[in-house]
């Protein structure tokens, strides 16, 4: 029997506030019709001052487990898809599986920039084909404006912030993923880059103005506009079809002309092409799964129905990908107790990460009694040097020579070489490693 992973359910979320482009004229040099004409964007949703890529991200994975009608307790594996994460570590998608309760979930971080949600999805359409995992939450998520200069007109007037998610399962009806192509050029890095605050050149103090995005236009542009029609076709063409095939088109909606040329060069018309870069901006990695969300929610997407995803952007990297579009439940349920379980779902979440992080605790002052309780009866016995004292941390209280302690002077026993050897505690934890 043949696996295959169908996307059975989806969900967005993007942050209240918006900013038109009337505003951004009011900040920088621009108008709202060089931006439409340029862009076709009207406007973007911009995370505020106490929102994260993560809470965008568990928000929009809430809605797709809603709408997949399972909880988060079936999830083997979180992809988040970002190149906006909250922190370098952990990664982003390991905040949102506990805000989920995904306690069975694993759970990393894909960074390919824009095309990185097809990256995620195929990552993810892998693992449960092979039979690894039979259920996987694919997230592309990005709260992008945090890197933006507000004073770069060419910039800032592109990228706004949301997410969208997809939940894929395991079935064996032929349909999800047909099939992708994956890709990347790092010789063309420099294009668009976030230069500050990694290993090359780590941060100091607050993230510099040139820490920000920084791109150039042009030449994203004619990257995009020759990738975008040559990697559809490949992975069209991967499935055994032919453009004529595909239902719908759903692009990463950076800018309008460059879709528009896309579709031009696969010879689609427009009607066939999903858009929403008016609402939303370039949103990066959340701009196809919020796109295919709209795109379900709003009708344009039928059961056996093939679709198109197509991405590109920083790295440089592209991905494209076929899918058959066969949803396994048709309207989850919206009966009072449904809602009344999954309005539990995010509190209850919440309760079992604080009993995790209390378990964490209750176990750390266990090893610590053993700790205590074992070099007591070794110095009991003698077996010990008398300054070996237990010790409270590792700041050295608890030296009875007067001497203080570093964490790097735990009880040493002489090796017959004479070489201090480290004491190995009974639980097996080398503490002085
Ligand atoms: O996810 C991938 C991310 N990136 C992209 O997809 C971006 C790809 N590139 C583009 O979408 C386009 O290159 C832009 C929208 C960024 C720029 O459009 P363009 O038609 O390539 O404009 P341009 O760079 O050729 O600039 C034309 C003029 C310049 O003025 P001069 O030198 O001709 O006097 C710019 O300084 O427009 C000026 N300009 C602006 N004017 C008003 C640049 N940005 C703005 C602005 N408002 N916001």
């Amino acid at each position: 029997m043949n696996r295959y992973a169908t996307i059975s359910g989806w969900g967005m979320y993007v942050p209240d506030r918006i900013m038109t482009n009337h505003e951004l004229s009011l900040m920088v040099d621009t108008s709202d019709d060089w931006i439409r004409s340029r862009t076709g964007i009207q406007q973007r949703h911009i995370v505020d001052a106490k929102e994260a890529t993560s809470d965008l991200a568990t928000r929009a994975g809430w809605a797709a487990l809603h709408s997949a009608d399972i909880g988060p307790e079936e999830l083997d594996l979180v992809i988040v898809a970002t190149c906006s994460p909250d922190y370098h570590l952990p990664a982003t998608a390991c905040l949102v599986q506990d805000r989920l309760g995904a306690s069975r979930a694993g759970a990393f971080d894909v960074n390919a920039a824009c095309s990185g949600f097809v990256y995620a999805l195929s990552m993810a359409n892998s693992a449960i084909v092979s039979g690894a995992a039979n259920k996987a939450l694919v997230i592309g998520a990005e709260a992008i404006t945090r890197w933006i200069d507000w004073t770069q007109r060419d910039i800032c007037v592109l990228f706004g912030d949301g997410a969208g998610a997809v939940v894929l399962e395991a079935t064996d009806r032929p349909s999800g993923l047909l099939s992708y192509v994956l890709g990347s050029d790092g010789s063309g890095g420099e294009m668009l880059m976030m230069r500050n605050g990694g290993s090359r050149l780590p941060p100091k103090g607050n993230l510099p103005l040139d820490g920000g995005l920084n791109m150039n236009g042009k030449e994203v542009y004619r990257f995009a506009t020759r990738i975008m029609g040559k990697a559809a076709r490949e992975a069209i063409s991967r499935a055994g079809l032919t453009s004529a095939d595909i239902d719908l088109f759903i692009p990463h909606q950076a800018n309008l002309r460059i879709i528009e040329s896309a579709a031009k060069s696969l010879d689609v018309p427009m009607s066939k092409v999903f858009v929403n870069v008016q609402k939303y901006g370039n949103t990066s990695a959340a701009s196809i799964p919020i796109a295919i969300c709209e795109a379900a929610n709003e009708g344009y997407l039928q059961p056996g129905q093939n679709v198109c995803l197509i991405g590109f952007g920083a790295g440089l990297t592209w991905a494209a990908a076929t899918l058959r579009w066969m949803p396994l439940r048709t309207h989850p349920s919206q009966s009072v107790p449904k809602r009344v379980v999954r309005w539990s779902r995010a509190p209850l979440a919440r309760v079992k990460s604080l009993i995790h992080r209390a378990e964490r605790r209750v176990d750390g002052l266990e090893d610590e009694i053993d700790r205590r309780e074992w070099l007591r009866e070794r110095l009991r016995r003698d077996e010990l040097p008398h300054d070996a004292t237990p010790m409270t941390n590792g700041h050295g209280q608890g030296s009875s020579n007067g001497h203080a302690h570093s964490a790097s002077d735990q009880p040493t026993t002489a090796t017959p070489s004479g070489r201090p050897d480290s004491v190995t505690p009974p639980n097996g934890t080398d503490k002085a490693n």
